[in-house]
Order: structure tokens, then C-alpha cells, then sequence
């Protein structure tokens, strides 16, 4: 069952001068069970919005949304209790500590009374927040805001969640956790769903992507395909002695040769019975997921 089934979503808006925007334009996506999947775009390409729409915050204009085979219109709170999602705006309970927010969100997905507390301990531990536990979470800085909201959208366990920029002005070393958090929950058996600007994380982390602009999917697919598809179609390598007969076509590129590519296997074959045991090092080149992002989304 997909964690996640999206047909024909639309969302329009009115603007101020009475025209229709299309925040999300007849989009459809389902994500595969068990995987790490970036929704990518750039600043108003409609990510957020179709991230409210799969929360349940805002309804669709039209189209619809399974979690887990189970309709969210129809079925909200069934669908709800599967779902933790971090949104992109910070917002907490800033009278209450850090306790009392979790205990509170704790009770309302449904955690067992006997088991919230143990729960608080726990993703408190793995968001480094447990010296903050008393604090009024008006007192976190925004980092720690940040992180508590990511402990409100896991108490429950979902089988699913979304990170809306995560990392978003958060430091180095909390980036870093946040990565860990990610891998570990999926290694659990949680299929995630984040967007991010940074697409060097992205990369990082992601096996699939779908990119968005204005509203609507623009690419779609494992990240390692795209690449490929977008790939300068290059074999580059280094030799051990420069000053050979270099094999036909083949182009001097600073420290490096260049090969335009038909057949990998074929073309490095050849390469290596040409060149002997002159190769130091070969590869082909991917292409970065920022260079695909430019060219989408010029
Ligand atoms: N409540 C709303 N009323 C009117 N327009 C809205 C509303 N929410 C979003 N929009 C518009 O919908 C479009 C998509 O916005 P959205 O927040 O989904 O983009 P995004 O991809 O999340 O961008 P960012 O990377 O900046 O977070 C924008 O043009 C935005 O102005
Ligand atoms: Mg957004």
C-alpha cells in the first residue's frame, strides 16, 4: 500500500485583483513505501501548499489524497493518526515547557497515558533537548524551537512523515542530526517526504525526487535515473603518463581527458585497451542536481 497516492490534485486561490493562482495545478504523485522522497522547487512553486493539502489543513479544489489506501476526505482522522508533518512555519505553544507541548500533542494523536512520558524521554534524547524539558518554549532559541517541532510530529510513531525545510537555518552540527533523525526513522520503516533548498542534502539523502514549478510537477522519478537522463554524456579520466597517442576523439581537459561517451561499457573498454595500464583513475560524469534544477526550472 503507498504511503502516499495524490490524483489530479488541484488548489487554486484568488488573488487580489480576482484572478486564479494555481498553487498546485493537477498534480499527481504516489510515493513508494519505505523511501526518502524530496518534493523540490523553487520559492512559490507549491510545495507548502501541497504539503497542507495532504495534512488535511487546507481542502482541495479538486482531486484527492490516500494515505495509506485510506481517503483523508473522507477518513481524516484515521488518516491523521498514520501522518506527523513538520511544517515549514515555526509554530509553538510558547506559554507552556517543553513537557507540557509534548504531553499535550502526545494526548491528542493518541499516545497511551502510561507510555507519553517514556515517549517525551525518547525524542527528547534524540533531538538533544532533553536539558530543555522545564523550559518554556518561549526561552528555546529558533534552532530548538525548530527541534521541538520536529519531536511534536514524531511522538506518535507515524508511518509516515513530512519535513517542510527542516533545515532550514538550523547549524551545521543540527543539520547533521536532523539527517541522522531522518536516516534512523527510515531505517525503522517510516517513508519520508522532505523539501529542502539545499540540493547538495537532497542528494544526500533522497533515492527519489519530484520537482515542482508553478503549481505543478515538472520531474518526477529515482534520483540516480534523472541524473543519468541529464548527464553530460562524458567518460573522464587521468593517466599516469600525459604523453602518449591519444585514442580518437579524445580532448584534453586540464588535468584530465575527456571522452564523449556512446556505450560506457563499450567506451571504457576501449579506453582501457588503448590507454594499457597508463589509467590512473575513470569516471563518468552525473550531473549535479542543481545543474538539473537550473536547466528545469530556467
Ligand atoms: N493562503 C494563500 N492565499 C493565497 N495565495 C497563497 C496562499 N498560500 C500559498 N499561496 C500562493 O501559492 C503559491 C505557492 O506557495 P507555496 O507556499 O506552496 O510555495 P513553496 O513551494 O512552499 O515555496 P517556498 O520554497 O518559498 O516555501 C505562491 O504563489 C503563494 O503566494
Ligand atoms: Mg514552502
Amino acid at each position: 500500500m503507498n504511503p502516499l497516492q495524490i490524483t489530479n490534485l488541484t488548489k487554486t486561490f484568488k488573488t487580489p485583483k480576482g484572478e486564479l493562482l494555481f498553487a498546485v495545478n493537477d498534480v499527481n504523485l504516489s510515493i513508494t513505501p519505505g523511501s526518502i522522497h524530496g518534493l523540490l522547487g523553487p520559492n512559490g512553486a507549491g510545495k507548502s501548499t501541497l504539503i497542507s493539502l495532504i495534512s488535511g489543513i487546507t481542502a482541495p479544489t479538486t482531486g484527492s489524497i490516500t494515505l495509506f489506501g485510506i481517503d483523508i476526505a473522507k477518513n481524516p482522522n484515521a488518516a491523521k493518526a498514520l501522518l506527523g508533518v513538520v511544517p515549514q512555519e515555526v509554530v509553538v505553544e510558547m506559554a507552556f515547557t517543553v513537557e507540557e507541548v509534548l504531553y499535550y500533542f502526545s494526548g491528542m494523536y493518541g499516545v497511551p497515558t502510561n507510555e507519553r512520558m517514556d515517549r517525551i524521554t525518547n525524542v527528547l534524547n534524540d533531538l538533544d533537548l532533553s536539558d530543555k524539558r522545564h523550559a518554556k518554549a518561549k526561552s528555546l532559541s529558533g534552532g530548538m524551537k525548530r527541534r521541538l517541532m520536529i519531536a511534536k510530529a514524531i511522538l506518535h510513531k507515524p508511518k509516515f512523515l513530512i519535513l517542510d525545510e527542516p533545515t532550514a537555518g538550523v547549524d551545521v552540527a543540527l543539520r547533521q542530526k536532523i539527517w541522522d533523525l531522518v536516516r534512523r526513522l527510515n531505517n525503522e520503516g517510516t517513508t519520508i517526504l522532505f523539501t529542502t533548498h539545499y540540493l547538495e542534502e537532497a542528494e544526500q539523502l533522497c533515492e527519489s525526487i519530484t520537482l515542482m514549478n508553478h503549481g505543478a510537477v515538472i520531474k518526477e522519478g529515482k534520483l540516480k535515473d534523472i541524473q543519468q537522463e541529464f548527464s553530460k554524456n562524458s567518460i573522464h579520466f587521468e593517466l599516469y603518463d600525459r604523453d602518449v597517442s591519444h585514442a580518437l576523439g579524445v580532448l584534453s581537459t586540464g588535468s584530465e581527458f575527456e571522452f564523449p561517451m556512446t556505450n560506457l561499457a563499450e567506451d571504457i573498454a576501449m579506453l582501457t585497451k588503448h590507454y594499457h595500464g597508463n589509467i590512473k583513475t575513470i569516471r563518468s560524469e552525473a550531473a549535479s542536481l542543481e545543474q538539473i534544477f537550473l536547466t528545469l526550472t530556467a
